[in-house]
């Protein structure tokens, strides 16, 4: 079966990470997540995937070509201005030829997409949506199905007050092209809020697919950190690639950990990553190809991206850092701070609160207590 990916938003809620890379190009554990997704669909029977892209597109052809590294087909179609996330797939139909799964492509699960195409073709539906929990629906589209599992209303970003279930459009579909007719070509058009209500009031059956399957939205930097310690903590189906050289501590490739380190999983190290004396590194970690760790460093629930640098006595908790980054000696990070790219985090800052700093930013010795 075919696969359509919508990827072409910008991911600005998870900037500064998405500053100089798409959304779905981000490290999860060390490999960009697309490279996840696509390699999950392969294993779920997907032979060919569209991705949709409209910014960067360069990026994702350096980095899939045809596909044939992850064993599936992909093509990479820019549209020509944003087209929404139904105009997106209106504008790869000609490339379509019968149900098709469509993917938000921020979206973390292990949703079993076999066992929902056998759903679809039991109700004889035409468009089936993957439907998940959660805590506060006001963040994602609410879906109301009646008890046969038909869809009866749609309400994108629900106010509180208008919140009648909790459980929302994970952003999984199955699509029968025919209903495409309904979206206006070369225009931009959503599904949530166009084509969706459309075909409801257009007597088509639409279908919601409830599952207690992993599920994260990806696209908030608090989740995303979340994401990887889930992954690590076993509560998402995910195979490490790397070897396993101490009780849950998984390393890419060659890897100097000073004997007199700590390392207490679950803990994914990248290839070249270099740990120095009495260093104390608790999983949930992961850290990126040659990332290197001064001296007495204490890191825990972290993620460094490829490159990234902490120097002696720094300390790192639930924080991001991003490629290339130094943090110098004695800083600390932590309760969700995300460093961009290049950053210099000068010697003894200390930067929580979730603070954002931006690409390329150096901060001076003990220069911000945030
Ligand atoms: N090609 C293309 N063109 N892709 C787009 C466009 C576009 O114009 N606009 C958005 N996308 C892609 C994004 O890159 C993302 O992968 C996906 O479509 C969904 O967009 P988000 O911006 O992440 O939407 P959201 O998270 O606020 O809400 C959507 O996802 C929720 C589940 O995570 C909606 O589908 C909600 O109904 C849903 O609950
Ligand atoms: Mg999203």
């Amino acid at each position: 079966m075919k696969a359509v990916i919508l990827v072409g938003g910008q991911g600005t809620r998870l900037r500064p990470l998405t500053c100089n890379i798409p959304k779905p190009m981000i490290p999860l554990v060390n490999q960009p997540f697309i490279e996840h997704m696509l390699e999950n669909l392969r294993d779920q029977g997907v032979t060919e995937a569209i991705l949709a892209v409209q910014y960067l597109a360069e990026r994702f052809r350096e980095s899939l070509g045809d596909g044939s590294r992850l064993g599936l087909k992909v093509h990479i179609i820019e549209e020509p201005e944003p087209r929404g996330t139904a105009g997106a797939v209106k504008n790869v139909a000609h490339m379509l030829d019968g149900p098709t799964y469509v993917f938000n492509g921020d979206v973390m699960t292990d949703l079993d997409l076999r066992a929902m195409y056998r759903f679809h073709q039991e109700k004889h539906s035409k468009l089936t949506i993957a439907l998940t929990p959660v805590e506060d629906p006001t963040a994602f589209g609410l879906v109301e199905t009646n008890d046969e599992g038909r869809v009866q209303r749609f309400l994108e970003k629900p106010r509180p007050e208008d919140v009648t279930t909790n459980m929302i459009n994970a952003g999984t579909y199955i699509m029968e092209p025919e209903l495409l007719r309904y979206a206006p070509a070369n225009q931009f058009y959503m599904f949530e809020r166009g084509l969706f209500p459309t075909v409801l009031e257009q007597g088509e059956p639409v279908f919601g697919y409830p599952s207690d399957a992993y599920w994260t939205d990806i696209g908030k930097p608090q989740t995303y950190i979340d994401v990887h310690h889930d992954i690590l903590m076993n509560k998402v189906r995910y195979s490490f690639r790397g070897r396993e050289i101490a009780d849950r501590v998984w390393a890419e490739g060659d890897v100097n950990v000073d004997s007199s380190a700590q390392l207490h999983g679950p803990i994914v190290l990248g290839a070249g990553v270099s740990i120095g004396p009495e260093a104390q590194i608790t999983g949930p970690a992961v850290l990126g190809a040659g990332c290197q760790i001064g001296a007495r460093a204490h890191l825990q629930h972290v993620v460094l991206w490829e490159g990234a640098v902490v120097g002696e006595d720094a300390q790192l908790d639930s924080c991001v850092v991003g490629r290339g980054s130094r943090v110098s000696a004695k800083a600390r990070l932590s309760d969700g701070a995300i460093i961009g790219d290049n950053c210099e985090i000068g010697p003894e800052n200390q930067l929580a609160h979730g603070i954002r700093i931006w690409p390329g930013t150096v901060l001076g010795e003990k220069s911000v207590t945030f």
